[in-house]
């Protein structure tokens, strides 16, 4: 059966500890190389990933095609304006094109079914580079981070502070694959999808929502945040005020545990949703977990493409 990467819960618990231990040996085994080299065994040596971007990105673009190329393979990375795709060509037939001439897919589109179908119509896998509704692979760069700062993930407390979007989606949906408890800070209104919080209930997650920032943040091990206003949503200064309570300031900062650490999936509006005093201050791990972008993905594409169990 095809291996796609929509969601977290596709691949389970098991694989998702698999992926994470393959992310952190590769990692340490390449420490010092250049970053253009193939990892030693250049297992995805022959094959080749497309990606397809109808929303901008920086860190997701360029850490899989690195991915890639220290796998052994290569990619193509396309602008869906760019594709028939953006002229009306339906993703099913994309996707049974597509799969007769690459090894696996990478989409990132404001339309979670779009990569659902991608990966309904492919015969190839199809990974979830970041829709509307979650952001898997940036949340396995958050898991590796954690793992090297605690040692651990089960029974770490998270809280997020903000909107409830896509990313907080994903961890949401991470914390009850891997047994951490998620606290999430929102104004009413911006709540994260009852859907997606009773599928993690149903599997055992603890999840709670508070309405005071310093109740979310209470004793956290893991503080994170996001922009308040996501790719395709419009800015709306009344969603940017109801926000501010939230911000991740110093001051709210302490409430955390003293060795709490900082996540935050970047791009940062600083002075919205963080201030610089948090983002860049020694409790702020983010260069490292947009480092780990790169890791994570590695162990991603090699489990959708049958090389780890
Ligand atoms: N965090 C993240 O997905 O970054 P990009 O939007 O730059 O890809
Ligand atoms: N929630 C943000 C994440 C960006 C990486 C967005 O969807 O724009």
């Amino acid at each position: 059966m095809t291996r796609n990467f929509i969601d977290l819960a596709d691949a389970g618990t098991d694989a998702l500890i698999a992926m994470l231990e393959a992310a952190r040996a590769r990692k340490l085994a390449r420490i010092g190389w250049p970053k253009g080299t193939p990892d030693a065994d250049a297992p995805l040596a022959g094959h080749t990933l497309a990606m397809i971007f109808e929303k901008n990105s920086t860190r997701t673009r360029v850490s899989f095609d690195m991915a890639m190329r220290q796998l052994g393979g290569t990619t193509i990375v396309m602008d869906s304006g760019s594709m028939q795709l953006g002229r009306g060509e339906t993703i099913a037939d994309t996707a049974r094109v597509l799969s007769r001439y690459v090894d696996a897919i990478m989409i990132r589109t404001d339309d979670h079914q779009k990569a659902a179908d991608l990966a309904k119509y492919a015969t190839v896998p199809v990974i979830n580079g970041l829709t509307d509704q979650s952001h898997p692979c940036q949340i396995m760069a958050d898991l590796l981070t954690v793992l090297e700062y605690k040692s651990r993930i089960g029974g770490l407390e998270w809280a997020w502070l903000g909107d409830g979007n896509n990313v907080l989606h994903s961890i949401v949906e991470a914390g009850s694959l891997l047994k951490f408890p998620v606290r999430y800070g929102c104004p009413d209104g911006y709540d994260p999808a009852d859907d997606v919080i009773a599928a993690a209930r149903a599997r055992g997650g603890v999840v709670r929502c508070e309405r005071e920032a310093e109740a979310a943040i209470a004793n956290a091990d893991v503080v994170v945040t996001d922009t308040w206003i996501s790719m395709g949503q419009a800015h709306a200064e009344e969603k940017l005020a109801a926000m501010m309570p939230y911000q991740v300031t110093a001051s709210l900062m302490v409430k955390a545990k003293p060795d709490a650490i900082f996540l935050h999936c970047l791009p940062a509006h600083r002075g919205e949703e963080v201030t610089d005093e948090v983002i860049d201050g020694v409790q702020s791990v983010i260069w490292d977990e947009a480092e780990n972008r790169l890791h994570a993905q590695k162990a991603v594409l090699l489990w959708c493409l049958g090389k780890l169990d």
